[in-house]
């Protein structure tokens, strides 16, 4: 299939602007945010994917659409899209819908864009990725202590690149249509782990404190909806998801070792340094 144009839908995300970079010399490229921010290398386009006539633009005349789990009409930005000549679909979900619950919020909403994307008519390719590397960054301005919640739990994070580069391969290549793909990160690490790689490279003496579950669960009350909170509950604490595991899908498909958060890190260090060296 010869595709010359893709959407990345949440192309100035982590995730987006590691699709829009691997898709450099690929193909054409439309990066589509709600801010509509400019992104190195593609054409950036306004809107907002919970308004099917505000993005119906950016579909047309694509091939391809790199698409976010969520929103409130999967099938429906689905139909505009095949109407408009989209011939091929690759959903970003999470590897909590691996056996997850479809009463916990977050797995539902991933379950319900895999639904629409499997039943699009569309060719389409789902990841399922582990948390992310750069979910370090919430940790910026870099405090000498940071204090986090579910710390003891093990995650195999992986590096947005090694997402962008398995979407790329499944938006522009051949034999991953109809895949579900798990994808993680080379090793399963604790949060503490990863502020050390952080320590190391900034030269810092940094500490990681447990936040206590019933403080971590007041305080994020204040930043999202309580079904999400419940459902970072069940995840981490109800064991409704094991993000532990080391799959070996991304060297498999990409042929070489999927990068570690040293890897990741090292290229993005500089968010952590910013605030720590203003004068
Ligand atoms: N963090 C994890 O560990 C993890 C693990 C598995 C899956 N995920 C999923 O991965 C997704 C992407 O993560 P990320 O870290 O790349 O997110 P991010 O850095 O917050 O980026 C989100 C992107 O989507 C755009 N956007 C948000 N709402 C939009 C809308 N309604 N219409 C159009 N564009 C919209 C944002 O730009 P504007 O603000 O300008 O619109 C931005 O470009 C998350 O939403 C999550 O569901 C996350």
């Amino acid at each position: 299939m010869d595709i010359e144009t893709v959407v990345v839908a949440g192309a100035t995300g982590n995730v987006g602007t590691e699709v829009v970079r691997a898709l450099a010399g690929v193909a054409e490229v439309r990066a589509l945010s709600r801010r509509g921010s400019p992104v190195d290398g593609a054409t950036a386009m306004r809107g907002d994917l919970g308004d099917r006539a505000a993005v119906a633009d950016a579909w047309a005349g694509a091939d391809a659409v790199f698409l976010p789990a969520g929103h409130p009409d999967p099938p429906g930005l689905l139909a505009d899209m095949r109407a408009a000549g989209v011939r091929r679909v690759v959903l970003l979900s999470t590897g909590a819908v691996v056996g997850g619950d479809l009463d916990n919020a977050v797995t539902r909403f991933n379950v319900v864009s895999e639904a629409a994307v499997r039943d699009s008519g569309l060719e389409w390719t789902v990841l399922r990725p582990s948390g992310f590397a750069s979910n370090a960054l919430r940790w910026v301005p870099l405090p000498d202590v940071v204090v986090e919640p579910f710390a003891d739990v093990p995650v195999t994070v992986i590096d947005p690149a090694d997402i962008g580069a398995v979407a790329t391969r499944a938006l522009t290549g051949s034999g991953l249509g109809g895949r579900s793909l798990r994808l993680t990160g080379p090793e399963a690490t604790r949060p503490a782990d990863r502020l050390a790689v952080l320590g190391e490279l900034l030269g810092r003496d940094l500490r990681l404190e447990p936040e206590p579950d019933d403080v971590a669960r007041t305080r994020m009350r204040g930043v999202m909806p309580e079904p999400y909170v419940d459902a970072f509950f069940r995840f981490f604490r109800g064991g409704e998801y094991g993000d532990s595991r080391v799959m070996s899908t991304v060297p498999d498909l990409l042929g070489r070792p999927a990068r570690t958060f040293r890897d990741w890190a090292e290229v993005h260090v500089g968010a952590f340094r910013a605030d720590t060296d203003r004068p």
